[in-house]
């Protein structure tokens, strides 16, 4: 290392001349620069939900400038201070954007506010660049208020038009809702507008049919899960997606957030030892919540198993074998406890249940230590990390705003704006191993109903 350290930070999304400005100058502090770029679920949890680019393609940009001696990525709040002592920091630059807020840095070096570029930003390319995504509303489902306010948060996403088979609904719901100004009980018309994508919250056996439609008149869909109800069915729309280079991704906000993300990435890095089980319970009395009967018709498995699924899919990838113990009261499974088997022994525990209240906490074990997600475990905020020397416990929390559903809206722009059509958070195998649980119930419990029937 040189004499003088300087470090300076930033998302670095579209580098662009004022980025360069502010680095060179930085630079001439001092003879060694660092530069720190955020990583994108820190991004995401600090209420970013736009960079268009991701942690390693902007980390390559930077890498690539010849006056940088080193790039690190910033991956939580209390990294800068950190990072001072670490580096053994002399100057810590940022742009007068920014002044005041990194004062509290000075107790650790010299904190300088740098001039910023006028007139340009990455928020100006990215408006500049990408175009809208006019997206369709499809049914009117329990998550569609939710889901028009939070997309408000994804700046390139705009909501106006809704879509459902009940007229007299739609009607109604485009009258008292000012956004939403072109109702349609046409499907057909519907998608024959300037939408570009849909977002579809409706009955689970209607989903089929209309994620397929969409695919075929080009729209990327996001859909409440399952997307199907048999497994031919889902690789059916899985691999019409692909065949149509368009996005379809299952509405599982849990696998899009900041902490979640933040979870398995310090599950990797085998904090706990080796994974031996994954234990994970969902329930909900949706009759005190005043839903449909044919809503909670539709079974307890079918409404809530997907999410202990994904973290016991996540966490320990596919099942080998699957075993339910439900309990089955006039016609639909009120209960579920679903145990399943992993690679190396691991075992899966999903409690699902809508006949009953539980905690919906979950718990991740392994050889050296445990991590514990307190209620409601699938909005993940706060996870414990536990050893049987409680000295060596610690406690990770992570932001998470309103209702968590922008950051999936957000990952579900992001996709269609890089041109990429596989999310990393939630890939094609996810959702196929996600849903395989579920579909398999379904099978089984169809299969039941033909031989009871014959
Ligand atoms: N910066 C600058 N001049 C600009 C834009 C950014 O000096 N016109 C500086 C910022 O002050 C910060 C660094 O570049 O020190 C990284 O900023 P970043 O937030 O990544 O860039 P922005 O273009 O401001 O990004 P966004 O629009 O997404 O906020």
């Amino acid at each position: 290392m040189g004499n003088k350290v300087v470090i300076t930070y930033g998302t670095y999304d579209m580098l662009h001349i004022g980025h360069l400005n502010i680095l060179k100058h930085a630079k001439t502090l001092g003879d060694y620069l660092i530069v720190g770029v955020t990583d994108e679920n820190y991004d995401r949890s600090r209420g970013k939900l736009n960079v268009s680019q991701s942690t390693q393609e902007r980390v390559k940009a930077i890498e690539a400038l010849d006056f940088v001696d080193k790039v690190i990525v910033e991956t939580h709040k209390k990294q800068k201070a950190e990072d001072m002592i670490k580096y053994k920091v002399d100057i810590f630059a940022i742009g007068d954007d920014w002044i005041g807020a990194f004062d509290y840095l000075n107790k650790f070096t010299r904190v300088e506010y740098l001039p910023r570029t006028e007139g340009i930003s990455s928020t100006k390319l990215r408006k500049e660049s990408f175009d809208t995504i006019k997206l369709g509303m499809v049914g009117l489902g329990h998550d569609v208020q939710a889901f028009i306010d939070e997309a408000k948060y994804v700046s390139n996403i705009s909501i106006n038009r809704i879509y459902s088979r009940n007229f007299t609904a739609v009607k109604r719901f485009t009258k008292n809702n000012k956004q939403i100004k072109y109702g349609h009980d046409n499907y057909d018309e519907f998608l024959d507008t300037s939408i570009s994508a849909v977002y579809i919250d409706t009955s689970l056996n209607e989903h089929y049919i209309l994620i397929k439609k969409a695919l075929l008149a080009g729209k990327h869909v996001l859909c409440e899960n399952p997307l199907a109800i048999t497994k031919t069915e889902l690789k059916e729309l899985l691999f019409l997606a692909k065949k149509q280079h368009k996005v379809l991704l299952s509405a599982l906000k849990t696998a899009f957030l900041p902490a979640f993300n933040q979870l398995l990435k310090e599950l990797d890095s085998g904090i706990i030892g080796k994974i031996k089980e994954v234990r994970a319970t969902k329930t909900s009395l949706y009759k005190e919540k005043n839903y449909s009967d044919a809503f909670i018709e539709q079974g307890a498995t079918n409404l809530l198993s997907s999410y202990p699924s994904l973290l016991v899919n996540k966490i320990l990838g596919r099942p080998k074998n699957i075993t339910f113990f439900d309990q089955y009261e006039n016609g639909y499974d009120t209960s579920n406890l679903i145990i399943t088997t992993h690679k190396n022994g691991a075992i899966g525990i999903s409690n699902v249940a809508t006949g009953f209240k539980s905690e919906g906490d979950a718990t991740i074990s392994g050889t050296k230590g445990y991590i514990y997600i307190p209620a409601p475990w699938w909005l993940t905020k706060t996870f414990y990390v536990r050893f049987e020397d409680t000295h060596k416990s610690y406690t990770f929390s992570y932001e998470l705003e309103g209702c968590g559903l922008r950051y999936m809206i957000a990952e579900f722009s992001s996709l269609i704006q890089r041109g990429n059509s596989k999310s990393e958070m939630l890939s094609p195998i996810d959702m196929i191993a996600v849903n395989r649980v579920l579909l398999e119930y379904c099978e089984c419990k169809q299969k039941n109903k033909k031989r009871k029937s014959n």
